[in-house]
């Protein structure tokens, strides 16, 4: 199926339980870096890649990622008024024109897979991309989604983000095994969920960007719930390999782990340093902590 995404999947239901007591009240993908929650960064990579219709897959206490995407009428008259063009500028780029947000609940949180499953309906026939938010990843470059989307669009195969990792950390990542690469990307040919270093097939993971054919729909319908009664995305990637061609992609970029304390850290210190406003600050800043914990000597 040689076709361009069109169609974005955020699967952001989930509880987000590292990060409470934080997302007691705000969801994990509305936590900032810099000065635009984590949502902001996947979206803006999905429209980048091409996706024209965004499916946010909620819970019915994430009222906070829909009131995001909507128009902020007062605020807007307020910043309008006050001549804040900027700012104003700022809130009404969230969606650009021609961008549209759909948005499904998840009635129980019952796994990645059966998340990407509430999207059937609205996704049809058509090949789409799943993004998960928490996976921020840097590029000065084309995004990893973008990047994805053509390797897909020339091939017809489906396309699984992936990045080495060192094989003690398998246990926390899909881990796949491919047929020789070639560029960027190679035909998968195993995928298992975490596994121990010593069962691990490879060090290659994955990471939380996937361009899928619909044909997983039908799959997700027949998983059965596996670990801790969720219906996983890796186990009908799995059958899907059976008869068609799904690549393991390693894209240019850096990922950083937000659903994690330490990731959203390194995020921000990331974005800091890069920041065309930020950055002088930002550096003298860590060079000044550094010091002053004895880590480095400025003298
Ligand atoms: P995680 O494994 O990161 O779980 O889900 P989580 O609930 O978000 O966070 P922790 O582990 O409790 O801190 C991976 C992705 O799948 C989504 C999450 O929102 C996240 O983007 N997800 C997970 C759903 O949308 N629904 C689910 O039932 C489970």
């Amino acid at each position: 199926m040689k076709q361009r995404i069109r169609k974005a999947v955020f699967p952001v239901a989930g509880l987000g339980t590292r990060f409470l007591p934080a997302t007691k009240t705000v969801p994990k993908e509305m936590l900032p870096i810099i000065d635009r929650p984590l949502i902001q960064y996947a979206v803006d990579e999905a429209i980048e890649a091409g996706c024209d219709t965004l499916i946010f897959i909620t819970n019915r206490y994430k009222h906070a990622v829909a009131d995001y995407f909507d128009k902020a009428y007062e605020l807007e008259q307020k910043l309008e008024k006050a001549g804040k063009t900027d700012q104003l500028e700022k809130i009404r780029n969230v969606l650009p024109p021609g961008v549209r947000a759909i948005f499904v609940t998840q009635a129980e949180a019952l796994g990645l897979g059966h998340a990407v499953l509430c999207a059937k309906s609205i996704v049809g026939n058509e090949p789409f991309a799943v993004l998960l938010p928490d996976d921020l990843i840097w590029n000065r470059g084309d995004g990893a989604l973008k990047q994805m989307a053509d390797a897909a669009e020339a091939t017809g195969a489906s396309m699984i983000a992936v990045q080495d990792v060192p094989r003690e950390q398998t246990g926390s990542y899909g881990i796949v095994a491919t047929d020789e690469f070639s560029g960027r990307s190679g035909r998968i040919n195993a995928i298992v969920e975490k596994p121990a270093p010593a069962d691990a097939p490879s060090n290659l993971a994955v990471v939380g960007r996937y361009i899928l054919n619909p044909g997983i729909f039908d799959l997700l319908e027949s998983t059965t719930p596996g670990s801790g009664g969720e219906i996983q995305l890796t186990d009908a990637i799995a059958a899907l390999l059976a008869d068609n061609p799904v690549h393991a992609y390693r894209f240019k970029g850096t990922r950083f782990d937000c659903g994690t304390h330490i990731g959203l850290i390194e995020a921000t210190i990331r974005y800091a340093l890069d920041h065309e406003k930020l950055s002088d600050a930002a550096r003298d800043m860590m060079q000044n902590a550094l010091s002053e914990l004895g880590v480095i000597d400025l003298n």
